[in-house]
């Protein structure tokens, strides 16, 4: 097969790590990409928005298969547009339609999904930029802290989580009067706090079938002990220690299958990866958040467990005949420590020369933020690089992880060293 991945991240690195693995591979391009997928196959230059000259690459290198990283392609329609073009037709999309991505692309569509399905999560209402009035007395009816998620695409800072109700008030006159979030913040969700445990599920369906992948919770906060700054994920583990049998069984029947059996009830087009944000209360669980893609970084873990042939599970989701793939796991622990650059997530340099790969043992690195100038590996964003090892046990992959994060050398190096340290 002839495979395009769209992405640039450390999730697209991991993609294209795994998909060169495949037997059923003939070739394989990552547009744009990054210095790490480019060991893995060709790297394009072409934009991930820019669907047409996504389409003229796809004909003219008779592309079978494209595999979409991020949200903001799948939320503006690429999976539409390839369905709408005659020459296009008969190339399989990984990644839903633009009816299926507003699992993600808006909180209220989720929010109305998860409640018309009867699956749980927080007591939540809407409110839109002239209902000031009603989202205060909405949030005299609610105890501290308050949610307040900006409804469309924010980059990941939409959600603020204020303390106190006057601190809310504030926060909501500035999200939907003031744009805080521009036209993503032009309705705001306010939702009940959950206070519990938050880990992740991964599931890839075709529509009708679908299949679990492993687990795994990141670490998004900045600063240790989970403090500071929400950033794109600083970490991650999987297996992740306190799900069991009886919380898995309770997630599957409670959430996936709903969700699955809910994404066909209201006929939305979907073939991709669903990725379930949940809160653990109480050992029951609730939805947080769908995305409509993999996690970054957890992809970093989770595709490190499969030992099945992912290029063939991603053919059968676009085919839709997924009922009949085999995933098999292993076994064994993986986590992720992210290395970012000094400043992350607020201003930070980029261009510092990134040294020492040669030095690490036992890990895979999945390149994110990285460049290459005048021959050189430099930095090249916040996120910079993944480092992923393995362990019989979660404790035993961080200590491999820590060992090789000191031999990556680069200025301003920044990485939690708590990764997992709730889980032990
Ligand atoms: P989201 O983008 O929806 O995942 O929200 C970002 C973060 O806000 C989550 O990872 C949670 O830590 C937190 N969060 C979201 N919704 C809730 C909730 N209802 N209760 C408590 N924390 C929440
Ligand atoms: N790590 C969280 C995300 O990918 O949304």
């Amino acid at each position: 097969m002839r495979v395009l991945v769209l992405g640039s991240g450390g999730r697209e690195h991991a993609f294209a790590w795994k998909i060169a693995q495949s037997k059923m591979l003939e070739h394989l391009f990552i547009a744009p990409g990054n210095p790490g997928t480019a060991k893995c196959g060709t790297n394009v230059n072409l934009s991930i928005n820019d669907f047409d000259s996504i389409r003229n690459f796809v004909i003219n290198e008779k592309i079978d298969l494209v595999v979409v990283g991020p949200e903001d392609p799948l939320v503006k329609g690429i999976a539409d547009y390839f369905e709408s073009n005659e020459q296009l037709k008969s190339v399989g999309v990984v990644g839903p339609h633009k009816n299926g991505a507003q699992l993600e692309g808006s909180k209220e569509f989720a929010k109305e999904f998860l409640i018309n399905h009867s699956i749980p999560t927080a007591r939540y209402k809407s409110f839109g930029s002239t209902d000031l009035a009603a989202s205060y007395a909405f949030l005299e009816t609610l105890s501290p802290p308050f949610v307040l998620k900006a409804d469309g695409l924010a980059g990941g800072k939409g959600v603020v989580i204020p303390d106190n109700i006057n601190a809310a008030k504030q926060e909501l006159k500035e999200m939907l009067q003031d744009q805080k979030f521009g036209i993503a913040s032009s309705k705001v969700v306010i939702e009940e706090f959950l206070k519990g445990i938050e880990m992740s599920v991964f599931v890839m369906t075709d529509g009708n079938s679908y299949k679990i992948l492993p687990e795994a919770k990141d670490y998004k906060r900045i600063g240790e002990g989970d403090v500071g700054l929400n950033t794109g994920g600083m970490g991650a583990v999987s297996p992740v220690s306190f799900v069991d049998e009886t919380l898995m069984r309770k997630i599957e029947d409670r959430i996936i299958k709903p969700s699955i059996e809910g994404i066909r009830k209201d006929g939305l087009n979907y073939k991709g990866f669903l990725f379930i944000g949940l809160m653990i209360v109480d050992g029951e669980p609730f939805v947080i958040e769908y995305n409509v893609r993999m996690g970054d970084p957890e992809t970093e873990v989770v595709f490190p467990r499969i030992k099945s042939d992912l290029l063939s599970h991603l053919s059968a989701i676009a085919k839709g005949t997924l009922d009949q793939e085999t995933i098999e796991i292993d076994d064994r622990s993986a986590t992720t420590i992210m290395l970012v650059s000094q400043g992350y997530p607020e201003a930070y340099q980029k261009g510092k020369e990134i040294m020492g790969l040669e030095h690490t043992t036992n890990c895979l690195l999945f390149h994110a933020g990285t460049a290459i100038e005048n021959n050189k590996l430099v930095t090249n964003g916040g996120r910079v690089m993944a480092v992923t090892t393995y362990g019989n046990n979660m404790i035993d992959a961080l200590a491999l992880g820590f060992d090789n994060v000191q031999r990556v050398l680069f200025d301003g190096k920044n990485y939690r060293k708590d990764i997992g340290f709730d889980l032990i």
